[in-house]
Formats: structure tokens, sequence, C-alpha cells
């Protein structure tokens, strides 16, 4: 059972503030049946990461790796978002000043995001026009969706099953014909310094962050916080368990992202300060 003086809390910082940050990580997911990385079930306790999600794992033996995100690509695909996605694609698009950032690859943030427009539209009979853009997670490690040319570096949308039973069947690019990989970013490359920058200036000018189901060790998703905070803004959390932000935070709820979400986040915006 969570806090309920501890999500009162929580809830009167996010209500009061115009500028918001949210930042998931697997945790947001797990409750969709997504596996996290780090925890008792978690995927580093029996895959290797250097064996799978490097640079050089993916040189050394690239149809293990394909094989490895052709099975999670599968596996995210039949899951569904979760109460905690809905109620963050609901502020996202309900609250122009919000912004989400993602570590996660596995889509269902975007997925919750088009059925909360399609709800809107469907009830307002009208399209939410640009605001759909603006409520679209900043992703900072890529997608599992998404593949990129190892030679013209030509990046697409691929949802479809991987065959990784031998090399000559792995994805190949539709332009250059050379071997496709994962768009995702792995441990020891860098992240994209667009996507870096504008979670950074996201960060900077939050008046709360909001940091959900992440360990907060891997950086510099784990930096995002840090940001908020010393730019005179506060850091909220939601786990399951302790991680080295909570320290940082004013406020750290423990409870289920899927529970803890919907209440949190259902703002009268109407209570809100200009
Ligand atoms: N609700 C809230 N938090 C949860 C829930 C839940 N239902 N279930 C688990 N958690 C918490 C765990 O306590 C843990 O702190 O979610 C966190 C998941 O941590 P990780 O598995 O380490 O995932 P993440 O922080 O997203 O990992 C960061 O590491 O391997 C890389 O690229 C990968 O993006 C990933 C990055």
């Amino acid at each position: 059972m969570h806090d309920l003086h501890e999500i009162d809390h929580a809830r009167r910082l996010l209500g009061s503030a115009r500028r918001i940050l949210i930042l998931t990580g697997a945790g947001v997911s797990a409750e969709s049946g997504v596996p996290t990385f780090r925890g008792p079930d978690g995927l580093w306790k029996t895959h290797r990461p250097e064996e799978l999600a490097t640079p050089e794992a993916f040189r050394a033996d690239p149809r293990l790796v394909w094989e490895w995100y052709g099975f999670r690509r599968e596996r995210v695909g039949a899951c569904r978002p979760n109460a905690a996605h809905v109620a963050i694609a609901r502020l996202t698009l309900g609250n122009e000043d919000a912004r989400l950032v993602t570590q996660n690859v596995d889509g269902l943030h975007e997925l919750a995001l088009e059925e909360a427009v399609l709800e809107e539209a469907g009830s307002e009979g009208m399209s939410p026009g640009g605001s759909v853009s603006r409520a679209a997670p900043i992703r900072l490690h890529g997608s599992l969706f998404r593949t990129r040319c190892t030679r013209c570096d030509d990046r697409t949308s691929d949802r479809h099953p991987v065959d990784a039973n031998s090399e000559a069947s792995l994805p190949r690019c539709r332009k250059c014909g050379a071997l496709l990989r994962p768009d995702v970013v792995w441990f020891g490359e860098q992240l994209d310094p667009e996507i870096l920058q504008s979670a950074m200036g996201a960060a900077e000018t939050a008046e709360v962050c909001l940091v959900v189901g992440t360990s907060g060790l891997v950086h510099p998703a784990a930096s995002l916080p840090l940001l908020t905070r010393g730019s005179g803004g506060v850091v909220v959390e939601v786990n399951t368990e302790p991680t080295p932000l909570t320290e940082v935070a004013v406020s750290s709820i423990r409870g289920r992202a899927g529970q803890v979400l919907p209440s949190l986040l259902a703002v009268d915006r109407n209570h809100v300060v200009d």
C-alpha cells in the first residue's frame, strides 16, 4: 500500500507546476508484461549485456544479437499500454508545457498516445493537431521497432518478425543492401546529440521532474533529474524500490506506476497558478 500523504504531497507539487518533465524507465512498462533489466526477474540477470547490447557484440555475432532483438520485438509487440502510459499520454496531450522523456524502446508510450488522440478526437469531433508531436516521447535509447543501416545510416520503421536463422536471412537495407541493425543505443555508444539536447533543455526548465520506474543507474538519463534540481526545480519519484535518485527527490512514492500514476496525474488544471 502506498503512502497517501506522499501521493497528496506529490499531487500538489504537480498541480502547481506548469513545466513538468516525466522521465520513464523499464518499470513503467512492467505491468504491461515487459521485463525490466535489473530487478530479480530482470533481463540482465539471465543475459549478458556485453554479448547482446554492444557494438562489439553485433560485429562479433550479428545473428545472435538480432535473435535477441527479434525475440524482444515479438514479446513487446504483444503487450498493451497500462494505466501509467495512459495517464502520462493524457497529461502530455492536455498540458502544452509537459514533456515526456523515456529510456524505453518498447513503443508503449507512443501507442498510449495514439489511443488517447483517437479518444480525444472521437469525444470532441476534432483533431488535436500539433499537440500530438509535442506530446510524443523524446526517446533517449531508440526503438525496438526501427532499424538503422550499418553502411548508409538509413533509418526506418520496422515491425516485421526477424528471421535470425542464419546471417544470410538477417534484415538488409532497402537502399544499399548492407546489414541493418536495431536502431537502439547500445552500451558504449553515444546518445543522439540533438535528442539529448532536447531532453536536457526540458530538464533544465522543468519545475517538477517526475521520475517513474527507472533504477537511475544509466547515464546520461539518470542525470536529467539532477539538472532539474540544479535549476531550482524539484524531483518526484515513483518506484517500487528505493534508487540512487530517491535521495534527490522531495517526494518519493513506493508503488507500482500503473496504480500510482492515474491518481497522481489526475491534476485539476484549473488550480494551476499562473
Ligand atoms: N512501477 C514502478 N517502478 C517499477 C515497477 C513498477 N510496476 N516495476 C519495477 N520498477 C522499478 C524497479 O524497482 C527499478 O528501479 O523500475 C526500475 C527498472 O530499472 P531497470 O530495469 O534498470 O530499467 P531502466 O532504469 O529503464 O534501465 C535503464 O538500462 O539496460 C539499459 O538501455 C537499457 O534503457 C535501459 C537502461
